[in-house]
């Protein structure tokens, strides 16, 4: 799809850029749709470069990863060379954690009980490095500044901010948490996998340390492309130990006895980097920022608004504030299982954790949809 920057994609138009899936599909915290455009793409930017090796296959895949840094520059008003392409999430904060600078009185990492599991993960084998971890406790206020300044103390060296929780779906107030890290002199690392592609994201203003972000979700990409982004203030203070060819200054000097970070981000890369979720990426990050985030978190919120509208107030475990959450509504009914039971039997497509049932409605989802689904949370 080819628009200019003034047009805007109708909401049929939008959705016929997707796959069709079969029922009612929302299931876009887990896995977004595939943009009809995904075979061709990795046609294009893959295979034929395999078969026509001219001169060889690199010469024709290395473009993928300029355009997939090119693309998560448009999508969040930031520069390509401050990306980085990563497997996940996961893999991307360890090599952040072990890259960070020894500081003098800084032992402590800040995360929550309600960041994203392999997160936390992650974070706990920074306790061999003699990091101590603070815990936010799962019923903190995260949406309260208070809540952050009493954790953030001066013996912290880093807090994970999780922009949007998985099982909540709030959504964190990312500017004013960054900014008083800073005041602090704390590294800020925030991970957006549940809000790109649906919360609209500035980069440049939020100006935190690293961010860290995932495809396969809202931003209907696929998995195995996560990216990395990391603030150029701050890359000089970033030592990664796992190096690689792809993190050198000069990846074809073939010096083994030499080896420079890269300037840019691409110190955080590695050894030979996979190529098709990379090239399926760009091309689904292209068409999210052809319609528009902005137009999709419209969309969401208006979905999610008659939901709400139309539920028990009490079932809601999520904000009610359209501003406080993410693109998912949790619920958890009185009638639980009976609700899931009706969701299923009409080919709603929805998980469950916890906290109730997840609802997520993309711009490939209808108002009628959603009617169908409101008819199933509300049958006596
Ligand atoms: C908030 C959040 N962070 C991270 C992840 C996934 O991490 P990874 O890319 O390492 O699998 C998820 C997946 O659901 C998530 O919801």
């Amino acid at each position: 799809m080819t628009k200019t920057s003034t047009e805007k994609v109708t909401s049929t138009a939008a959705r016929d850029l997707f796959v069709p899936h079969e029922g009612i599909y929302l299931l876009s915290h887990s896995v977004g749709c595939m943009p009809r455009s995904t075979r061709s793409c990795v046609d294009k930017s893959f295979f034929a470069a395999w078969e026509q090796g001219d001169p060889d296959a690199w010469s024709g895949w290395m473009p993928v990863f300029d355009d997939f840094r090119q693309a998560l520059a448009r999508l969040f008003n930031a520069s390509a060379a401050d990306f980085c392409p990563q497997v996940n999430i996961s893999s991307g904060l360890t090599k952040v954690i072990h890259a960070l600078p020894e500081r003098e009185g800084k032992r402590v990492i800040v995360l929550s009980e309600n960041d994203f599991p392999s997160t936390g993960f992650v974070i706990q084998q920074a306790q061999k490095k003699g990091y101590e971890i603070r815990w936010l406790a799962a019923n903190a206020n995260l949406l309260s500044l208070d809540t952050w300044e009493q954790a953030l103390t001066d013996d912290v060296q880093c807090v994970l901010i999780s922009h949007v929780h998985f099982n909540t779906s709030t959504r964190t107030p990312v500017q004013s948490v960054v900014e008083l890290a800073r005041q602090r002199h704390i590294f800020s690392v925030v991970d957006i996998a549940q809000s790109s592609g649906v919360v609209p994201i500035d980069l440049t203003q939020w100006q935190a340390d690293v961010v860290l972000g995932s495809c396969v979700k809202w931003l209907c990409g696929g998995p195995g492309a996560g990216f990395l982004w990391i603030n150029p203030s701050a890359i000089g203070q970033f030592e990664p130990v796992d190096a690689g060819w792809f993190s050198h200054q000069n990846p074809f000097e073939f010096d083994i006895k030499h080896f420079q970070y890269a300037d840019d981000a691409s110190r955080f890369w590695g050894g030979t980097p996979s190529v098709v979720p990379f090239a399926i990426a760009a091309n689904s990050i292209n068409t999210i920022a052809d319609i528009g985030v902005e137009q999709i978190a419209e969309h969401n919120q208006r979905l999610t608004r008659k939901v709400i509208e139309a539920v028990d107030p009490s079932c809601l475990q999520t904000p009610e504030a359209d501003a406080h959450r993410g693109g998912t509504l949790v619920l958890k009914l009185a009638q639980q299982e009976a609700v899931e039971n009706r969701l299923t039997d009409v080919g709603v497509r929805f998980d469950a954790r916890a906290l109730g049932i997840r609802l997520s409605p993309h711009i490939y989802n209808t108002e009628a949809e959603i009617v169908q689904v409101i008819d199933c949370l509300t049958l006596k």
